[in-house]
């Protein structure tokens, strides 16, 4: 395919579905921000575990429930490596990003205070910011929101005159999904440390897209979801610090999290269980297990270059479509292109994408405030991830071009 090294073709074949016809046309999948494809690897490891070790957890003796437990606990160490942790029980295993965030604001926001303040920043996403606004409902917080630039970069003078001796947690995402901005977390961390406040990182968006290590960072807490890195739905992690994991109380009461339970007093089983209410998504956790092994057998940098590479690919052809603006224009950014074109609505040209095989995702992408800002109704994004082409890229941007023409 148009300049792609056979490395990045090699790693392409190993994901069946992108071979897959929509409409009779090739798909292009460029919805990589919302979910990325599954390779072959993570597929069969989810058909082995039901096929022949399916058991539940922490409980049996029986030699399955063994088998179950051992690969559970192997994939939270490999997380726990992957992300540089210190400790594996620093690893909770969660629903998703949404759920980490939520046990966050639930669990820590309990040790929170009437007139603490949290600051989130104006590109968050709705999973970042409704749950703050909970525990402000709930606890009498003062949420606060770090404004940005019309580039889609925050306004780091603004933050740092927010910080203060009330600041108890900023809670940013490292990347926003709906403009590409790498946000500058490791002097945010720091310097909310100087306050004295914790930070939860929001790394939905990139923990595909390059190197985390949550020990180089200091960051507090760290959440992200299996399926935006190649693993299943309804599985992710909260990294936190354990010294401050150990001074939250529960998130949800049940099996798994107990030490012992009577009528009159429970205590609480110690950390990661203790956050882990419930049998969890066992085959998910293993799976996202098998989704880490693949990043780690794959040459990232060069991966991560050719994402790079394809986002100014794209960039420079959309900047010749007439009328065609994009939001989000950081020089810091990862591959991920917001735009519109014209006075059409996103939501008519990702319709007519579709009908060539073109997936991307129009709306205002889980971040209203985001589209108030830019008073907008939404966006078209082409999302791209590590196994996609300048070949698709070219389809995406002739659709587009014919997909204007029906239009104007
Ligand atoms: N947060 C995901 C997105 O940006 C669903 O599409």
């Amino acid at each position: 395919m148009k300049g792609t090294s056979k490395y990045i073709e090699e790693i392409r074949s190993k994901f069946p579905l992108l071979n897959k016809k929509v409409y009779g046309k090739p798909l292009v999948y460029f919805d990589n921000a919302a979910t990325t494809q599954k390779p072959q690897k993570v597929i069969d490891r989810i058909n082995a575990y039901y096929n022949s070790e399916n058991a539940n957890i922490h409980r049996g003796v029986h030699h399955l429930s063994q088998v179950a437990t051992q690969d559970y606990e192997d994939a939270r160490t490999r997380v726990k490596n992957y992300i540089g942790a210190n400790k594996v029980n620093e690893i909770i295993f969660t629903k998703g990003t949404t759920d980490g965030i939520n046990l966050v604001a639930t669990s820590f926001g309990e040790l929170m205070n009437k007139g603490d303040e949290v600051l989130i920043s104006a590109m968050e996403h709705h999973s970042n910011i409704v749950p703050w606004q909970l525990l402000a409902e709930r606890k009498g917080i003062v949420l606060r929101v770090i404004p940005i630039h019309q580039d889609g970069t925050l306004d780091m003078d603004a933050f740092h005159g927010m910080l203060n001796e009330k600041t108890k947690l900023v809670a940013i995402t490292h990347i926003s999904n709906t403009l590409g901005t790498i946000n500058p977390i490791k002097n945010i961390i720091k310097k909310a440390h100087g306050v004295g406040a914790k930070v939860l990182i929001d790394g939905a968006q990139s923990i595909q897209h390059g190197e985390v290590n949550v020990a180089h960072l200091n960051c507090d807490f760290f959440v992200f979801s299996g399926h935006k890195i190649f693993g299943p739905t309804g599985i992710g992690v909260l990294y936190g610090k354990e010294s401050i994991l150990d001074c939250m109380p529960p998130y949800q009461g049940g099996g798994d999290m107990i030490q012992r339970v009577s009528f009159d007093q429970t205590t609480y089983n110690e950390l990661p269980f203790k956050f882990e209410a419930g049998t969890p998504n066992i085959v998910g956790g293993i799976a996202l297990g098998t989704a880490l092994e693949f990043m780690e057998s794959i040459d990232t940098k060069q991966a991560f270059a050719h994402e790079n590479e394809l986002l100014s690919y794209a960039e420079q052809k959309l900047l010749t479509v007439e009328g065609l603006k994009i939001y989000g224009t950081s020089k810091h950014k990862t591959s991920l292109v917001s735009f519109n074109v014209g006075t059409i609505h996103p939501f008519d040209i990702g319709t007519l994408l579709d009908k060539q095989g073109i997936a991307v995702r129009t709306g205002h992408h889980c971040t209203q405030p985001l589209m108030d800002f830019f008073c907008i109704p939404g966006t078209i994004r082409a999302s791209f991830s590590l196994y996609n082409t300048k070949a698709e890229i070219d389809l995406f941007i002739h659709a587009l071009k014919k997909a204007i023409s029906v239009l104007s």
